[in-house]
């Protein structure tokens, strides 16, 4: 099956994916940038699945209902805070977008959004980001059913052109 890559501007909580993923903080109790707008937009249910949770490791992901959100999930992942690029980040954003397809897949998920983890408050540098997403989500998500479509889902239109960019004359586009 043809995996489908898309990159496009949007405030990931109206998306009508069937998982969203969420830039969340390993306490999983909500933050400020993607994980409010998410935690607003799904309701205090939302809230109450993550304290049931008990909190998240860098790295790894935790899947909870979507409540009031159009998408039928939301995988919370908690990304790496940048350090200057020599603690292990790459490896850690990574095995975000890994460990989020996975979660998403083993649920049932056909279509799943991604946000620019860990490029607002966590500081990982955006430019970097992008290469590495594209990368690992190419490398894992082909093989892994029912998965058909990544979305990148991209706040500012600067991203929404890197990964416009990225996309351009690879597959998927
Ligand atoms: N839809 C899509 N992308 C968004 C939205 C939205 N509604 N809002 C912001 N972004 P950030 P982090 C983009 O800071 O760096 C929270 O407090 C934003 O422009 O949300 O992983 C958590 O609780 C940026 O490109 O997440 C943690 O404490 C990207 O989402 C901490 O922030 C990620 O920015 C996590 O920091």
């Amino acid at each position: 099956m043809t995996l489908i890559l898309r990159a496009l501007q949007a405030d990931i909580t109206t998306l009508e994916v069937h998982a969203l993923v969420n830039a969340a903080n390993s306490s999983l109790l909500g933050g400020g940038g993607v994980d409010g707008a998410i935690h607003r937009a799904a309701g205090p249910q939302l809230l109450e699945a993550c304290r049931q949770i008990g909190g998240c490791p860098t790295g790894e992901a935790r899947i909870t209902p979507g409540f009031r959100l159009p998408a039928d999930y939301v995988v919370h992942t908690v990304g790496p805070v940048w350090r200057g690029g020599r603690a292990g980040e790459a490896a850690l954003l990574a095995a975000c977008y890994r460990n989020s397809l996975e979660l998403a897949a083993a649920h049932g998920a056909e279509s799943v959004a991604f946000p620019a983890i860990s490029t607002g408050v966590y500081g990982y540098p955006p430019e970097l980001a992008a290469p590495l997403a594209l990368a690992t989500v190419r490398a894992h998500a082909a093989g892994l059913r029912p998965l058909r479509e990544v979305l990148f889902c991209c706040f500012s239109a600067a991203d929404h052109q890197r990964y416009l960019a990225l996309l351009d004359g690879a597959d998927g586009g």
